[in-house]
């Protein structure tokens, strides 16, 4: 197994990759890029872990060299939020490196999962879709905005308002992955009983939790240690699933033919990537309404995306 990290010398990058130097496989190759010059350092440092994973770095204007033949590429290259930005402001310098790297994907490891961290997630992931089908190597199944951020905060303040231990919250998160079109399934958790004053306390404070993250680190970046982790964690849960196991994550792909329809939700993963998608779970009158004022949001994020890509 081939895992390239893109943008590994980065606040997402680092500590990700040091996630997977110690979870990937024994005889796993973690070959990590960055522009930063100092990125073949961090696969040098790395590489004095005591673990049977193989990292190399690379840096340069090019990361062809780094994603030859990779079986999963994780992208959290690109620039931070700053106070009183939203994602979406974002878009004019992320989208730009997404579409290269993707591009650059595109020739020399076509067949590989494709997990985009960077934002506008609910744009970036329409750009790479239209990349890899110009290139005609595009397979909905093996593309993936990364939206497990929203997921392990959704289990981390329901545990805490429910009074559980982590272990026993599991929470869907739906929709896509910024502001209102992140919706946490909060009416539907097993063995945990929310009021509906608690959920509609919770549902803005993880709607709003990445802003929380922003604020508090007061210009110096969003969240990279928790956005590492969750990356960590849909990464681990693809490799299981290309090993063979069957895995769920909610995260954000193409559902059905039609190439604009992206969506987060519960996703059975297998070897190749997607293999199925429930339907979603039964949604309260509450969440229904936010689900449908929703849609125009995270249509406007895809069709920007798809704009840019053909541009
Ligand atoms: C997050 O959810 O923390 C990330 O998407 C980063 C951000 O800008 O909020």
């Amino acid at each position: 197994m081939k895992v390239c990290v893109l943008g590994a010398a980065g606040g997402i990058g680092q500590p990700l990759s040091l996630l997977l130097k110690l979870q990937l496989p024994a005889g796993s190759e973690l070959s990590l890029y960055d522009v930063a010059p100092f990125t073949p350092g961090v696969a040098v440092d790395l590489s004095h872990i005591p673990t049977d994973v193989c990292v190399t770095g690379y840096v340069g204007d090019d990361a062809e060299a780094a994603m030859k033949d990779a079986d999963i590429v994780v992208i959290p290259a690109g620039v931070p939020r700053k106070p009183g930005m939203t994602r979406d402001d974002l878009f004019n310098v992320n989208a730009g490196i997404v579409k290269k790297l993707i591009g650059t994907g595109a020739k020399v490891c076509p067949n590989a999962c494709f997990a985009i961290v960077t934002n506008p997630v609910n744009s970036t992931v329409p750009i790479a879709a239209e990349v890899l089908n110009a290139a005609g190597v595009y397979d909905k199944r093996k593309l993936f905005g990364v939206t497990t951020l929203d997921v392990i905060r959704s289990i981390t303040f329901v545990a805490q308002t429910a009074g559980k231990s982590v272990d026993e919250v599991k929470v869907d998160v739906i929709g896509g992955h910024s502001g209102v079109t992140i919706l946490p399934l909060l009416s539907s958790v097993d063995g945990v009983n929310l009021s509906q004053s608690e959920i509609e306390a919770l549902t803005p404070r993880i709607q709003e939790a990445g802003t929380e993250v922003v604020e508090a680190k007061a210009g110096a970046g969003s969240a990279t240690l928790s956005m590492a982790q969750a990356a960590a964690r849909f990464t681990m849960s693809l490799v299981s699933a290309m090993n063979g196991d069957s895995v769920t994550e909610c995260c954000y792909v193409q559902v059905g033919d039609d190439t604009r329809a992206f969506h987060a939700q519960p996703v059975v993963l297998g070897k190749d990537g997607v293999e199925s998608i429930p339907p979603l779970p039964a949604l309260s009158d509450y969440e229904q309404q936010l689900l449908d004022e929703m849609r125009e949001t995270l249509e406007g994020n895809i069709n920007k995306g798809i704009e840019f890509a053909n541009d």
